[in-house]
Formats: structure tokens, sequence, C-alpha cells
């Protein structure tokens, strides 16, 4: 499974990349807002370092405003993956730029039929909303399950399921059980994944049992 961090912190980002387990970067408009960063200049510095794709957002509705932000978006760097809403304007875009050799990643997924669609409309990605789903007491792992299982009925089908609005570590590893290829976490919840306890206190007790022996391995 690829972990991409969905954040627009550049010392996150940073601090991720260099554990070397960091695969891509997504952003949105709250994250870019958050950051309180100028948003094109912003994406290029992620993408000189991240080399996976990193997603940057269109910020209109309409198609020929979209249509336009994605050219500027594009052509920051090749592996921007441009950010689609899921929506029939979103999605006229998405077949247009796929079929033009530009990654898409298609937001704001909330359904197995919305997932079919961005499949058929050529999206790099499709980010179903699990942790937004669950606010509404439905499972969003549920909708992971489905699009797993629906995509892997098409082999044509070359859509990545990027398990978005992820909030803890078990959306993690259950999505990664169903198979989905992309989980876009918090930095906060890709730290919390070396967690263990049994770690902890097992580390405690080597060193302290090392440190008897009176050797050093330097
Ligand atoms: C996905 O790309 C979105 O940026 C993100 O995962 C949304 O998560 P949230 O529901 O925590 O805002």
């Amino acid at each position: 499974m690829k972990f991409f961090v969905d954040t627009a912190e550049l010392d996150d980002i940073k601090d991720l990349a260099a554990t070397g387990l960091l695969d891509g970067v997504t952003t949105n408009p709250s994250l870019i807002a958050k950051s309180g960063r100028e948003f094109v200049p912003l994406i290029k510095e992620i993408c000189e370092i991240v080399d996976g794709p990193v997603s940057a957002e269109v910020a209109a509705t309409d198609y020929p405003t979209m249509r336009k932000e994605a050219e500027i978006l594009r052509k920051i760097a090749d592996h921007v993956a441009v950010k689609v809403p899921l929506t029939p304007d979103g999605l006229k875009l998405c077949k247009e730029l796929s079929d033009d050799g530009t990654m898409v990643n298609v937001t704001l997924c909330f359904s197995a039929a919305q997932a079919l669609l961005a499949a058929k409309a050529g999206a790099a990605f499709i980010s179903p909303f699990v942790g937004r789903l669950d606010d509404i007491s439905h499972d969003g792992l549920d909708l992971i399950a489905d699009i797993v299982r629906i995509y892997d009925n098409y082999e044509y089908f070359d859509t990545e399921v990027l398990v978005a609005s992820v909030r803890n570590p078990l959306h993690i590893v259950e999505s990664a059980k169903m198979g989905a290829h992309v989980a876009t976490c918090p930095p906060s919840v890709i730290r919390q994944l070396y967690n263990h306890p049994l770690t902890d206190k097992g580390l405690a007790a080597f060193v302290k049992d090392w440190e008897k022996t009176g050797q050093s391995i330097l």
C-alpha cells in the first residue's frame, strides 16, 4: 500500500519524506487555506521535495474555469495529479486530462456509483472519504470494500483506490486488508502507525539488559 500525506505543511512533508516511506502528497483548498501559503508556488515546492504524485485541486466548479486552472496546475510538474470534484463537469475534465496523459485525482467520492464513473473517466485515483462517511454513521470502510471489489471485476480499470479522510490507523489497516492501493493520511495518523506499547516496553528492557553487558558494538 502506498502512503500519501494529506497536508500542505512543508515541515511535515519534509519530515515524512525523510523517512523514505512517503509515496505522495494530497492537498485540498481547506489545507491550502490553513497553510496560509500561495497555492501554485507551494505546490511547486512540494513537488521538489516529493517525487511521487502531488495532488493539487482546482478551485472552480464550472468546466471552462476548471479547465484553465488545470492547465496551470499540470504545468507545475509532471508528477502533479490534478484534483477535480466528482461532478459532471469534474468528470468531463477528468476524461479530457487523462486522455492527454495527465494524472487526475477525483475527489469527494461518497458512493460506489460515483467511483464507477470516475474509473470510466480514466481517473488515476479515486478518493473515497472514509472519515466523513463515518461522521454521518455510514461505515466508510464498507465503501472502500465495494470500490475495490468493483474495480477488481474489470481489468481495464487502471484507477487506484486512494483512501481519503483517514482519521485513525485502523482505517489504514482495514483498507490495506481490502487491497486499497493508497491511503492519504494526516501526518499525525502516519506517525501513529509506529506506535505499540509492547514495542516501547520491549525496547526499554533490551536497552537496560544491554547496559548490563558493559559492551559496545562501536
Ligand atoms: C483528500 O484528498 C482530502 O484532502 C482529505 O482526505 C479530506 O479529509 P478530511 O475529511 O479529514 O478533511
